[in-house]
């Protein structure tokens, strides 16, 4: 039996401007969900490309004094460089001013024509040039665009329409009997209201200028851009001679995706199945449309000045690390928010603190314990065998997340194991297990454990992050190709007697001070009249303390009542950046604690942390919640590296710090 197919577009971007953050977004979704399904033995195909023509192009290139496909020429290299730095791993790049597009959206405008679903009469309306829409003066808000909120312009002139009213009700009775074409639920509410307040014939050519395919039965217009851009899904795969490409991946799919942003659902929903519809073309099985990628000012936009470059922050964190941020962070179909802060707070926390520590750890103990080769597991006590249940649980959340796109939600499966695992370490002690002969067993039942759910993590990351599992291997000692594809997911396989490779941390730790300099240096002023502040306070205390003004006596250092207490949730405290309201148990009390430590610390990485609390704190209320103490957390001067102060091995919580 043959494969299963999948086949999964981005939107071709305008190369009006080179590509921003929120562009390497849809494309990183687009290259995982691709990677994912090869994982898992399908057929895939993933397109994605350049939508040169249009007015706005014309008019951009027009602006730098160079012909459009010049323009585009250069902008499109721009984008294929970049990809390449992101390694998206794309099928074929398409633009929309190659001969083989050109002949396709002719072949199906005149099919469309043909059947009499094409007519020509005169159009007066409004049109808005950055979003290349068509609009008319009901739609407008305060007479501008209702998708960006720019000034329109008045069109009148002659053109072709096609006849979507005609096929308005057949549309809703797809989209009502597919749940599953327009995803988020919400947007497909909103298409279907749209929809439902009647649809109108849609310009489908313009006169007024002349970079664009010409109507094949009338030259003096040129085909919309709209149309022109979404056919190119079909110019791809070979539309035009109904080739081998096209039986594959449209013909005989099994899943036809595209992805896009919310600004052009109703584009992908409405007006592109429509013309499948009027061609006699299959309909896709899924528009999926990602929320915004926002800044914490708002959207990022040129006239703001505040696009964010993808290519230089590949350049400073690597391709992994922004792969990992952008789909970690960005929530299923609704917004999410970009900073370099987060995003360096994100590498030091999950991927240097939790996986690359997981590795370096368990590597150190393998050559420390075991002279360098994973251990067989000979037996196991209840907590190795829930570990290892644990590691071999995450595999249906894992498919059913991925296979819904919550990438974030997937990634959060592949966190618990790792986070366990760094648990496991702690619990089970293996240096001390490595001092008793009798423990040898155990030893070894945690060391293959630990190397194993490794491996399986780096299987499930690999769509994610395409660099890093070939260092996580090499350094686990694993060459064998068996052992790091998909086939072996499943926990247990035999990597026993494998010599590790222990090498250099995989994420090695990011200085968040050094790394986000750019930002201080701003405001220079402010900043050393600061320092010099702080200077001469640090030189006087110094004084004091060598004068023995500023020591204390042990009876009032013991005053302050320091106990372990075990974080067993967290969570934000609402509309606030820093604060984290942490639940603790510190022996048989449970307490409250409101902390600013939220621009450091998820909450999901705190538990099961042990922390130092001051216990005999008067109470204080932050935000409406009672704080009942206070917890010990070192930072440099400029609050931005803060670790907690946490135990060195098992204690109970409730024990006394003094
Ligand atoms: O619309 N957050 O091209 P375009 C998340 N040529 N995604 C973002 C984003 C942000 N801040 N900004 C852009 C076009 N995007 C047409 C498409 S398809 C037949 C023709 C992404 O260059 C998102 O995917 O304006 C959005 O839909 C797309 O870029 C728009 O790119
Ligand atoms: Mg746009």
């Amino acid at each position: 039996m043959s494969n299963k197919r999948f086949y999964v577009t981005t939107p071709i971007y305008y190369p009006s401007d080179k590509l921003h953050i929120g562009h390497a977004l849809t494309t990183t979704m687009a290259d995982t969900l691709s990677r994912y399904k090869k994982m898992l033995g399908y057929d895939t195909f993933f397109l994605t490309g350049s939508d040169e023509h249009g007015q706005k192009i014309e008019k951009t290139a027009a602006q730098a004094g160079m012909k459009p496909i010049e323009y585009t020429d250069k902008i499109v290299a721009g984008f294929q460089e970049l990809w390449k730095k992101l390694d998206i791993e794309y099928d074929d790049f398409i633009r929309t001013t190659e001969k083989r597009h050109y002949e396709t959206v002719s072949k199906i405008f005149t099919k469309i024509y043909e059947k009499g679903d094409i007519y020509k009469s005169e159009y007066e309306g409004f049109y808005c040039t950055p979003c290349e829409s068509f609009f008319t003066e009901r739609q407008l808000e305060e007479g501008h665009c209702p998708d960006c909120g720019r000034k329109v312009d008045v069109v009148r002139e002659e053109s072709y329409f096609f006849k979507m009213s005609k096929y308005a009700d057949d549309l809703i009775a797809y989209i009502e009997s597919h749940p599953h074409f327009i995803r988020p639920e919400t947007r497909k509410n909103e298409m279907l209201s749209f929809l439902k307040s009647g649809l109108e014939d849609l310009c489908v050519s313009r006169t007024t200028f002349d970079w664009g395919i010409p109507v094949p039965i009338d030259d003096k217009h040129v085909i919309y851009v709209w149309f022109d851009a979404l056919t190119n899904y079909l110019t791809a795969l070979d539309y035009l001679n109904e080739g081998e490409l096209y039986q594959k991946f449209w013909q005989e799919n099994d899943e036809i995706v595209h992805l896009v942003g919310k600004d052009i659902v109703r584009f992908h929903t409405i007006i592109w199945p429509i013309i499948l519809m009027a061609a006699d073309i299959k309909i896709p099985d899924m528009v999926f449309a990602h929320g915004w990628l926002l800044l914490d000012g708002g959207k990022m936009s040129k006239s703001k000045g505040n696009v964010v470059d993808p290519t230089a922050l590949i350049d400073k964190y690597g391709s992994d690390a922004i792969r990992y941020f952008l789909l970690r962070e960005m929530p299923f179909g609704e917004d999410g928010y970009y900073s370099e802060e987060a995003l360096v707070l994100r590498t030091n926390t999950d991927l240097a603190n939790d996986y690359g520590n997981l590795l370096s750890r368990t590597t150190s103990m393998i050559d420390k314990f075991c002279g360098g080769i994973i251990p067989e597991k000979t037996s196991e006590d209840d907590v190795d065998k829930e570990f290892a249940d644990l590691a071999g649980d995450i595999k249906e959340a894992y498919v059913a997340n991925m296979d819904n796109l919550q990438f974030g939600k997937a990634l959060q499966e592949v966190w618990k194991i790792i986070a366990r695992g760094n648990k496991y370490i702690e619990e089970s002690a293996p240096w001390a297990l490595a001092k008793d002969e009798s423990k040898a067993e155990k030893l070894n039942a945690v060391m293959y454990n630990l190397a194993e759910t490794i491996r399986v993590a780096t299987i499930y990351l690999s769509p994610f992050m395409p660099a890093t599992p070939a260092k996580v291997f090499d350094q686990l000692g694993i060459d064998e190709l068996g052992l790091k594809s998909w086939d072996s997911i499943d926990f247990g396989a035999a990597i026993q007697g494998i010599k590790v490779r222990r090498k250099d941390p995989i994420f090695p730790r990011i200085d968040a001070k050094e790394a986000l300099k750019v930002e201080e240096t701003q405001e220079p002023k402010k900043e050393s009249k600061k320092d010099s502040k702080k200077d001469s306070k640090k030189e006087s205390k110094k004084e004091a303390a060598e004068e023995g003004a500023n020591l204390i006596s042990f009876d009032e250092f013991f005053k302050t009542e320091l106990k372990v207490a075990e974080i067993v949730a967290a969570e934000k405290v609402e509309k606030t950046d820093k604060l984290l309201k942490l639940s603790l148990q510190v022996g048989e009390e449970k307490r409250i604690i409101v902390a600013g430590i939220a621009l450091h610390y998820a909450p999901d990485e705190l538990i099961g942390k042990k922390i130092i609390i001051v216990a005999n704190l008067k109470p204080a209320k932050l935000r409406g919640i009672e704080s009942q103490g206070m917890l010990l957390a070192a930072s440099t001067s400029d609050k931005k590296q803060m670790t907690l102060l946490t135990v060195d091995s098992d204690i109970p919580s409730g024990s006394k710090v003094g």
